[in-house]
């Protein structure tokens, strides 16, 4: 399997609840590499472009106002498979139906404190950190 490089944002709702540690640790745990890390204090711009797929869905007011309402630490991380292995590791995306043992299905309980990002696909894997981190790891 290819090492791959993926985008995680440990949300202000994470942040919020000193989080970010634990979160952390489990993706450590796991055998990824943290290759960067920067806290940051989300903008409208930046909100509406990382989340601009959904930009049609009834939700996205929401999801704006959410990721710009505190901190964000956003990091890439690395290792084999790293996409998908990130995804087992977060739970799927409603925290009432992730599975315990998951980072959402342990820690989180609700829509939409759902805590954590992680990219989805090898492309959106590569958008994202280029917008995140812009060439620093090109
Ligand atoms: P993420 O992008 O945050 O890693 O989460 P995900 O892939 O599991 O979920 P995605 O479908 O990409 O949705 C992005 C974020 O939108 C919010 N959401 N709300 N109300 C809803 O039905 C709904 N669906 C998605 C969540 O905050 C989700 O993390
Ligand atoms: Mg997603």
């Amino acid at each position: 399997m290819a090492v791959e490089r993926t985008l995680i944002l440990i949300k202000p709702d994470a942040m919020r609840r000193a989080l970010a540690g634990e979160i952390l640790r489990r993706f450590e745990a796991r055998g990824l590499e943290l290759r960067t890390a920067r806290l940051v204090r989300v903008d409208r711009d930046l909100a509406e472009r990382h989340y601009a797929v959904h930009r049609e869905k009834p939700f996205f007011g929401e999801l704006v106002e959410f990721i710009t309402s505190g901190p964000t630490l956003a990091l890439v991380l690395e290792g084999e498979g790293a996409i998908a292995t990130c995804r087992q590791t977060i739970g799927v995306t409603n925290p009432a139906d992730a599975a315990p043992g998951s980072i959402r299905g342990d820690l989180a309980l609700s829509m939409p404190d759902n805590l954590v990002h992680g990219s989805d696909s090898p492309e959106t894997a590569a958008e994202e950190v280029a917008l995140w981190f812009g060439d620093e790891l090109a």
